[in-house]
């Protein structure tokens, strides 16, 4: 059987030839993905740029200097990511992807995510987070509202997708990088488990079959930052053991 590094690197052949779309007629070069191939977090960007089509590699031009940037601000290594495109292709004149692209290209997107079996999916952008919400027949906000998105962790089925503002708006200037930087250490707090986890009573509950696992995926082992819970934890404010992670109450815990 072929490992997950193998089956990337097959992967990867098909899509350096691939013409299943017309984005192959105008391309220099397919951008194949980078990464660790085992990864728990995948970061989805949404098409390689004009530098990343010249030279073939992710993430190297104007938006790729935020990115690293980033990382290197909020002491992520890019490496420990496996990233990968939408569309595989540059979109002429940096052009918006059109529904039959993503439909053809993210056919090898399913295939990488299968291959990688990740517990993160971070789509960057627009067009990736529109991606994976229809997909996994989550709500599409209208696009005024669709930034409220970037930040906050969603739970479908067996992945959790933390969609974050794509590091273009900052080339761009329609988002100031500190306000990047703001969404992008929630990569840093999906990373790890709430320090108050194993004695916290949301565990306990859920151990004992009270609780869906979506409380433990959304906040224990997710955004725990946004946790009630743990704010008031943090700041000395006594709670009940029955109140859940979002600051309701739950009457039928005990
Ligand atoms: N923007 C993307 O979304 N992906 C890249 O690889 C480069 C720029």
């Amino acid at each position: 059987m072929k490992t997950a590094e193998e089956n990337i690197q097959d992967l990867e052949k098909k899509i350096s030839t691939c013409s299943f779309c017309r984005l192959s007629e105008s391309r220099v070069q397919a951008v194949p993905p980078e990464g660790d191939p085992k990864a728990r977090i995948v970061i989805i960007g949404q098409a390689p740029g004009r530098e990343e089509n010249q030279r073939g590699k992710m993430f190297l031009g104007p938006s790729g200097e935020v990115l690293n940037q980033l990382c290197k601000r909020i002491g992520l290594n890019r490496e420990a990511f496996y990233m990968t495109n939408l569309l595989k292709c540059f979109l002429p004149n940096c052009r918006k992807p059109r529904q039959d692209e993503i439909d053809t290209c993210s056919v090898y997107l399913d295939q990488e995510i299968e291959m990688v079996g990740p517990e993160v999916l971070v789509p960057l952008g627009y067009h990736p987070t529109k991606h994976f919400l229809k997909k996994y027949g989550l709500e599409i906000p209208d696009r005024y509202s669709f930034p409220e998105l970037f930040g906050r962790v969603l739970i479908a089925g067996k992945y959790k997708i933390l969609p974050l503002r794509h590091p273009a708006t900052v080339v761009h200037q329609s988002a100031n990088f500190e306000k990047l930087e703001k969404n992008y250490r929630k990569l840093l707090i999906v990373s790890q488990t709430c320090k108050w986890h194993q004695v916290c009573p949301v565990k306990y509950f859920y151990d004992r079959g009270k609780l869906s696992k979506y409380w433990i995926d959304r906040y224990c082992k997710g955004d725990w930052e946004s946790c009630e819970r743990y704010r008031m934890e943090e700041n000395n404010i006594p709670h009940p053991d029955n109140m859940l992670p979002d600051g309701t109450i739950d009457h039928n815990l005990e």
